[in-house]
């Protein structure tokens, strides 16, 4: 599998309300080549919204990141790119275009997938964005919009047209939502139709997954969504076994909360409304554990860091027990 501009070819995709820093943080030490921000509104940036700003931040030791952007006026996203361009500099490794998200709050307003539905203004966008910025610009998107109706291909070929410098193709129509199982043979018909890098998504989650999806579609680079949610270690299974080498061993429950504990710790580092977040990842850590089920309760309560860490001694001391 070649690299995606070079070595990046196993990525954290962009999840709202989940790739933030303390998230990407832990699946860049786990083995993510490069981890994308939550989708930015360019709209939100061009009203200088502090709080869609502080998206933008790097979590310590971060020298690269990909910036997602989101919305669909062509002159607010090239303007913003450029905005972003600036203030990240070498940080940036390339501007992402979000055409994929299927959330009504979003496709109601033509952002998002929705996009997918107006091919000639998601041309105009490319177009616009990367007249206005030097860093690489990619496009992601999916399968098609109407469940059965795959336009992936068609519209793979006006973005790079529009000068898209790669794509990613999650393989699922926006219809479809979540629903199902990701279609990983449009990755390879995209593939074999554009001639910029392909980067394949949808439904990894084990290192075998990510080499079939290589080996299926001949995509250039995998991107990895909710299979890391309470799981940055599938990074490092995914880098073993595309590198043909056994995958790690799935982390022991100790090493699980120990997880969670500084996932919680770094969300403290954030800013704005921060440990709210963590409740949704401890459930995930947690999921399966002996005592998880009881706990969720008390997670829901939880607004501090010690509040968590009660709940995690609590856990560690009945797996113990169970051991
Ligand atoms: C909680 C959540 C948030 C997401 N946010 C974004 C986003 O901001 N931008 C985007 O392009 N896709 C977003 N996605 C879609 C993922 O990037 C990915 O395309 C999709 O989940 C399929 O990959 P997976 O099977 O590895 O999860 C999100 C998905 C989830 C579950």
């Amino acid at each position: 599998m070649e690299g995606l501009f070079g070595s990046y070819r196993v990525l954290l995709a962009p999840m709202a309300g989940v790739s933030d820093i303390a998230f990407r943080s832990l699946c860049l030490e786990q083995g993510a080549d490069l981890a994308f921000t939550e989708m930015v509104s360019a709209k939100g940036l061009s009203f200088a919204n502090e709080k869609t700003r502080h998206l933008l931040a790097l979590a310590d030791g971060e020298t690269q990141v990909g910036v997602q952007l989101f919305g669909h006026e062509p002159d607010v996203m090239a303007s913003q790119a450029a905005w972003i361009e600036d203030a990240l500099g070498e940080n940036l490794a390339y501007l992402d275009i979000n055409m994929g998200c299927p959330a009504r709050k979003i496709v109601s307003k033509g952002d998002g997938s929705a996009l997918m539905k107006t091919p000639g203004l998601a041309a105009d966008i490319v177009r616009a964005v990367k007249d206005n910025v030097q860093h690489p610009v990619t496009v992601k998107f999916r399968r098609g919009w109407g469940e059965g109706d795959e336009t992936a291909v068609d519209f793979a070929l006006r973005m790079e047209d529009a000068g898209a410098d790669a794509v990613t193709v999650h393989g699922r129509f926006a219809e479809q939502l979540y629903r199902g199982s990701a279609d990983w043979g449009v990755i390879g018909r995209v593939k074999e139709a554009v001639s910029v890098p392909v980067v394949g998504n949808g439904d990894i989650r084990c290192g075998a997954d990510a080499v079939a999806m290589a080996q299926q579609t001949g995509c250039d680079a995998v991107m990895i969504a909710r299979g890391a949610e309470g799981n940055p270690w599938l990074f490092a299974q995914v880098q073993a076994a595309l590198a043909g080498h056994p995958e790690p061993a799935a982390p022991s429950i100790e090493e699980r909360i120990a997880m969670a504990r500084r996932h919680a710790r770094l969300l403290t580092q954030r800013e704005g409304r921060n440990i709210v977040r963590m409740r949704k990842h401890a459930m995930w850590y947690l999921a399966g554990l002996p005592g998880a089920a009881a706990a969720r309760g008390c997670i829901n309560y939880c607004t501090n860091l010690e509040d968590f860490d009660a709940v995690f001694d609590e856990l560690l001391e009945i797996a113990v027990a169970h051991s």
